[in-house]
């Protein structure tokens, strides 16, 4: 049992309004490329036209003698990085660059929009007039970038994703499982680059003050900034500050510190004045990561009574040509159904692109859409029910390590999210409703995202005024997730205290280190040590109550004592925080907090579940397909706020809509550049495409993965729901498209 903190009523859980909502639809929100300092100058990245090659000379006359340039660096004149920091995932705590390749070190061209130069000026818009009118000459050799281009080269890696996860992950013999089989399905699918398009895009404003550095970065973590930063520029983790008060979303793209916060840093130093650098809508397709192309290979073996004997999952994707990523697509599917054999293999190719990089559910939106679309026809394939199929080979236990869930929920998210959309009775025949020219079909899929390994210690501190209030803090960022809300929600009841007289302050390395908010890992960790500080604060305070002969609780048992707002009571005794505080001549008392995570080897598989459905209209002669309704129903362990919790799975399943059936980006073989680099041309879900969406939110209690059983909701909302749809659309039309996205083109 995990303990809850004694107030009445607890802060936690309820849907409190967001503490940051108005400063952000006001226009009090300052941003990181708002930030006014005195003598700014701005900085715009030149990106290079080719993908490979060298740049073979940079005229930069022209763009120097206008007005108001201040300095053009390019390779020739930037200084060289102190250090390349390897590439690990920014949850762990280290320096964490996107990729292991830094810009304008050298003339070599690795990838389209590859930073050449950075113009600085005195205003953005001479600074961006001086760009244009820089002469840039190259080398140009034949790009590499598409799946097509790059199968006969493909090699299975050691490691992948940072390390963190094998090139191939097997158990028992998969041949046999497959031979043991009555019935196989087999199919390969196909997914479009993805790229992460958030309102605010990345940028970072830099300002030395002697040879300490503060910077302003839109991150999803200001600890890894600094870090990488650090080790980039050679300049101490103490001289350099990050703030991150305001982030407007990320969605992955901000999880990993790219070039530009670094570059930012050099060009303020060579300036000598504050330097402003922030990526255009377009340069965020090309400077910040992406979701990369890949085609995934499903086969499922199963029995004739749909047990599960062998699953076979493949994945092929480029990387680039200094590290070995891909998003964690396999790894999921070995884990959720029982099943003895299974192997999942990555492939990968170099290619002239980026180092793709986490997006929203990183690995599971692709993954799970290719399993669970295979699930799918091996339902049909059996005649059984897709749900019914799903049930029939539920595990208890991480079918990889054997190990037990910590919690999981899963058969709670079928049954309760079925019947809130209404799947019982559903005729499985596909192409067998039609409303006049729409044909009408239903899918679902499992959604399943793994709550992720920490290592490192997180930490926040507490602090109480003699008045009254409160401050909770933590470096963590908020990038729209709504965890300063949730954060303020959690001190309170760890302080027994009203959410009124508590305030959360983060978006500062000068606050305690919490890891970067990734992988769904931010309410857990933050929310681990927010109560291990508010808590700690709690008992520091009711100790000195009991053992403070002018207190009222004098000589009582520190057990017997509760705390509501903030007014501590044993029995028939009390009094209040403020009045011990300054009986006692203290302006305040503080405490820090830190959580250490549970050893990466603990006998538990930690998993998030849920379940996901939907319904389809294809219009019968134009292939178009408008999404008429989603369910969702999830079991993120303890709901921390439930206004916020339904948001961002509501945010997810929307997204998921998007991946289904609009979002994608796409190399142009012969130049090697992206086609779609605008929200003109790379096209996301806007209300007129958003259905009525049913956010079911199942709690249940987990005491392993962290003190108040919080396994997070920024990714699993996105998980199944392109299975779903996909799914609903075999059921609409009869027809199986297994590309993603669905387009009017694959239904005609
Ligand atoms: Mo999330 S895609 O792990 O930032």
């Amino acid at each position: 049992m995990t303990t809850m903190p004694t107030t009445t009523p607890p802060a936690i859980g309820r849907p409190l309004d967001r503490v940051d909502g108005r400063p952000k639809v006001t226009g009090g929100a300052r941003y990181s490329a708002e930030i006014p300092l005195p003598d700014m100058a701005y900085a715009h990245v030149v990106g290079s036209r080719i993908a490979a090659g060298r740049v073979s000379g940079i005229d930069a006359s022209a763009a120097t003698a206008e007005e108001g340039v201040l300095a053009v660096l390019t390779h020739e004149n930037l200084p060289r990085i102190a250090e390349q920091p390897p590439l690990v995932p920014s949850l762990a705590g280290t320096a964490a660059p996107g990729q292991t390749y830094f810009p304008m070190q050298d003339d070599i061209v690795h990838y389209a929009g590859q930073q050449i130069a950075l113009v600085v000026a005195d205003t953005w818009e001479r600074a961006q007039h001086a760009a244009r009118l820089l002469r840039v000459s190259y080398e140009e050799t034949a790009p590499v970038t598409t799946l097509d281009q790059g199968r006969d080269r493909a090699y299975v890696p050691e490691r992948i994703f940072g390390g963190w996860i094998p090139g191939r992950i097997e158990r028992g013999d998969v041949e046999t499982g497959l031979r043991d089989a009555d019935v196989r399905v087999e199919g390969t699918y196909t997914y479009a680059a993805n790229n992460h398009n958030p309102i605010e895009p990345a940028g970072t404003t830099a300002h030395w003050d002697g040879d300490t550095l503060l910077l302003y970065d839109s991150t999803q973590g200001v600890n890894a900034t600094q870090m990488t930063v650090s080790r980039l520029l050679g300049v101490p983790m103490s001289r350099i500050r990050v703030i991150g008060h305001y982030v407007g979303g990320s969605f992955g793209c901000k999880a990993m510190i790219h070039a530009h916060p670094a570059l930012a840093a050099m060009a303020a130093r060579q300036v000598g004045r504050p330097v402003k650098l922030a990526l255009t809508r377009e340069q965020m397709f090309t400077s910040v990561g992406h979701r990369e192309e890949q085609e995934q290979h499903v086969t499922l073996g199963a029995t004739r009574e749909g047990r599960l004997t062998a699953v076979r999952h493949h994945k092929l994707s480029p990387t680039s040509h200094f590290d070995d990523w891909a998003e964690p697509s396999v790894g999921v599917s070995s884990q959720i159904y029982a099943c003895p054999h299974y192997e999942g293999v990555y492939r990968l190719f170099r290619a002239d692109t980026m180092t793709p990089t986490f997006m929203r559910a990183p690995g599971e939106a692709t993954g799970m859409h290719a399993l669970e679309c295979a699930m799918d026809e091996l339902a049909h394939e059996l005649g059984v029910d897709p749900v019914e199929l799903r049930l029939r080979n539920h595990t208890d236990v991480d079918a990889m390590s054997g190990f037990p869930w910590s919690s999981s929920g899963l058969r709670e998210c079928y049954e309760r999210g079925a019947r809130r959309f209404g799947w019982a009775g559903r005729d499985p025949r596909p192409a067998m409703r039609r409303e006049g020219d729409w044909l009408i079909g239903t899918g679902m899929a499992t959604a399943a995202y793994p709550v992720p390994p920490l290592a490192n210690p997180q930490r926040a501190r507490a602090r109480l005024y003699a008045d009254g209030t409160a401050v909770v803090q933590a470096a963590t960022p908020d990038f729209g997730t709504g965890v300063a809300t949730v954060m303020t929600q959690v001190a309170a009841d760890g302080l027994g205290m009203s959410v009124e007289r508590c305030r959360f302050e983060n978006g500062d390395t000068d606050l305690p280190n919490i890891a970067a908010a990734v992988g769904s890992a931010g309410a857990g960790m933050i929310s681990a040590a927010v109560h291990s500080a508010a808590t700690a604060l709690r008992g520091q305070l009711i100790n000195k109550a009991v053992a403070d002969a002018g207190s009222p609780l004098h000589g009582a048992d520190p057990v017997d004592v509760v705390v509501r707002d903030g007014v501590m009571t044993a029995g028939t005794a009390s009094e209040a925080y403020t009045d011990l505080l300054r009986r006692n001549f203290r302006p305040d008392a503080e405490a820090l907090g830190q959580w250490n995570p549970p050893a990466h080897d603990i006998p538990y598989g930690m998993m998030t579940f849920g379940a996901q459905f939907a319904e389809v209209a294809v219009d019968a002669e134009l292939g178009l397909v408008r999404v008429r309704r989603m369910t969702g129903a999830f079991a993120p362990g303890r709901v921390l706020n439930a206004k916020t919790a339904r948001s961002q799975l509501m945010g997810g399943m929307l997204w998921g809509l998007g991946q289904a059936l609009l979002e994608a980006n796409h190399m142009a073989p012969d130049t090697g550049r992206w086609v779609n680099s605008s929200l003109a041309e790379y096209l996301v879900a806007v209300n007129a495409d958003a259905p009525d969406v049913d956010v079911e939110l199942i709690e249940v209690e987990d005491d392993i993965v962290n003190p108040l059983g919080v396994k997070g909701v920024g990714e699993i909302g996105q998980v199944g729901v392109a299975a779903a749809i996909a799914n609903a659309v075999h059921h609409a039309t009869g027809r199986r498209v297994r590309k993603l996205p669905i387009t009017i083109e694959d239904l005609l």
